[in-house]
């Protein structure tokens, strides 16, 4: 063989095999295949875990699926209708409390209240607290401004009826009912009062000592 075929049939053989990772990668373009793609960078994507219905050894049942906690209450199937949770008494809403009303429970009130209702309705309840600044600062055309406490109307709400209305919302005022729990919504009614309260007090609210101090 001469040096020139030699040369010839090295470039052939060096075309063939530089072909190879083309075809291949052609090849797996059009095909399918039930193993996972390469993935040599790990991240920690891909973690050893039960499938369900495995078994395992590490519990004496051998069950991966674990069974619930006796007494485990799926959510919203907790069948709780009484005037402590719902706000509702014999299809009408409650008007007192269904727990004691103390200046603790009070002063629980104000601190949510501060927390979870003031940034819209104000630290007053008058509807105009900071979001409620913001969007009207923006212009928000869809805003709906937080309703003041003290007009007639939510002075004459039954308790139960705000009760309700922090735990599932009213029209565009979203529910508070997973954020506070049963005690905490009748603590932020009482200080509802209270707010009202002190915006609609007539004398007969003020202590006479305080009265006899007028000029
Ligand atoms: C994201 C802003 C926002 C927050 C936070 C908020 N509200 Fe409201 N609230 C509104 C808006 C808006 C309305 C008026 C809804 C409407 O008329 O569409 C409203 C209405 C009300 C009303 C009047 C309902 C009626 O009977 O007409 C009460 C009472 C009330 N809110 C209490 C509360 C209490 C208590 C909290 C705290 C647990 C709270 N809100 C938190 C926005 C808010």
């Amino acid at each position: 063989m001469s040096v020139r075929t030699k040369i010839t049939f090295a470039i052939i053989i060096v075309l063939i095999v530089a072909a190879i990772p083309v075809a291949l990668i052609a090849k797996s373009r059009v095909t399918k295949s039930p193993k996972p793609r390469v993935h040599p960078i790990q991240n920690m994507d891909n973690q050893p875990r039960f499938k369900s219905q495995m078994y395992t050894a590490m519990f004496a049942d051998r069950r991966v699926m674990r069974p619930p906690v006796p007494g485990t209450v799926a959510r919203g199937e907790m069948v709780v209708d009484d005037a402590f949770h719902t706000g509702v008494e014999n299809g009408e809403w409650v008007t007192g409390y269904p727990l004691p009303v103390t200046d603790a429970l009070i002063q629980r009130g104000r601190e949510r209240y501060t927390i979870n209702c003031a940034p819209c309705h104000g630290q007053s309840g008058y509807g105009d607290g900071m979001v409620n600044k913001r969007a009207e600062e923006l212009q928000q055309p869809t805003w709906i401004q937080p309703t003041s406490y003290h007009t007639d109307d939510i002075r004459n709400r039954p308790n139960g009826h705000i009760f309700n209305t922090i735990t599932n919302g009213i029209r565009n005022m979203p529910g508070y009912g997973d954020k506070l729990t049963p005690h905490d919504r009748w603590a932020v009614v009482a200080y509802v009062r209270a707010l009202q309260r002190s915006q609609h007090a007539t004398l007969d609210d003020v202590p006479a000592e305080y009265l006899n101090s007028q000029p």
